[in-house]
């Protein structure tokens, strides 16, 4: 099992990410007049409201997701679980902006996605979501510490800067010895890990996870797990992670299960 025991007081998340913690790279107020603003979120970091997905095809239309309502709080470590095609990679595909709602609204802090220009898409997606899918999606042609230093030259970090903090993020997913190692010289589940340091690069407010133990073993989901679980304890990283895996539920903080496209249950607080 990886355990992050070197991180929190010693090298807590000022330390290893260098920027205060919940910072907001945002709009400032004068930027955002006129926008549909989110009431005061008080911690609230993600929020859905009325989100629906139809995909209209010659057969019909499928109803991918139906009518859910949202909330993620600062801090939590939401699994949100249901069988296959009941809609959970549309959900998630819909709170990082990466797929337009037919109807319903997404709430990043104070930014309403669909109101949100392509810059701000592009610095929501650089600075705010960390995203992490069953295929890893590392560039082969890169090391391991290449891979998550790749998203570090949008910050505003030195070079040097950049290089240490790329390091830390390696090492803290336990794979210190493993900087130079390329793509193919890693298993699986050191690729998920690489794949978890390079989502944090940029300090998120939400890291959002798609079958992040898809492809993984046994004993690898538990090592990806319980970073991912680590990071939410320690570092109070909030994480929405889609699975049918029920092995994640003992990980987050709560769950929700979707049944073809709505919500049928909430287990835990919140
Ligand atoms: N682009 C699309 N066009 C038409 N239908 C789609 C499209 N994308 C998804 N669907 C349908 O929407 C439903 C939900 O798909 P989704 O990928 O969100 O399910 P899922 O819960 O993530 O499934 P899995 O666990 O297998 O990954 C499925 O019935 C799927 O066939
Ligand atoms: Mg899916």
């Amino acid at each position: 099992m990886v355990v992050l025991s070197h991180i929190g007081g010693r090298l807590g998340r000022r330390m290893l990410l260098g920027r205060g913690d919940g910072a907001c790279i945002g709009m400032s107020q004068s930027e955002n007049k006129g926008r549909t603003r989110s009431r005061p979120y008080r911690g609230r970091v993600l929020h859905a409201e009325g989100l629906i997905k139809h995909y209209h095809t010659p057969r019909g239309v499928v109803a991918a997701v139906d009518g859910v309502n949202l909330t993620v709080r600062k801090g939590e470590f939401v699994a949100v679980m249901g069988p296959s095609g009941c809609g959970k990679t549309t959900l998630l595909s819909m709170l990082g902006g990466l797929v337009r709602p037919t109807a319903g609204r997404v709430y990043l802090e104070e930014l309403q996605l669909a109101e949100a220009d392509d810059s701000e898409m592009i610095e929501v997606r650089r600075h705010r979501l960390g995203f992490v899918f069953q295929s890893y999606y590392l560039l082969e042609h890169m090391t391991a510490l290449e891979n998550v230093l790749f998203p570090l030259q949008f910050s505003r970090l030195s070079a040097k800067e950049q290089s240490e903090r790329a390091e830390r993020l390696v090492d803290m997913v336990g794979l210190g010895d493993r900087l130079e190692h390329f793509p193919r010289q890693l298993s699986g589940g050191e690729k998920q890990r690489v794949a978890v340091a390079r989502a944090l690069a940029n300090e998120p407010a939400v890291l959002l996870a798609d079958e992040p133990t898809g492809n993984l073993d046994a004993e690898s989901t538990e090592a990806v797990l319980s970073i991912l679980q680590d990071l939410n304890r320690r570092l109070s990283q909030t994480i929405v992670s889609v699975t049918h895996d029920p092995a994640v539920r003992d990980y987050a903080t709560r769950s929700l299960h979707l049944e073809a496209g709505r919500i049928v249950r909430r287990e835990g607080d919140g």
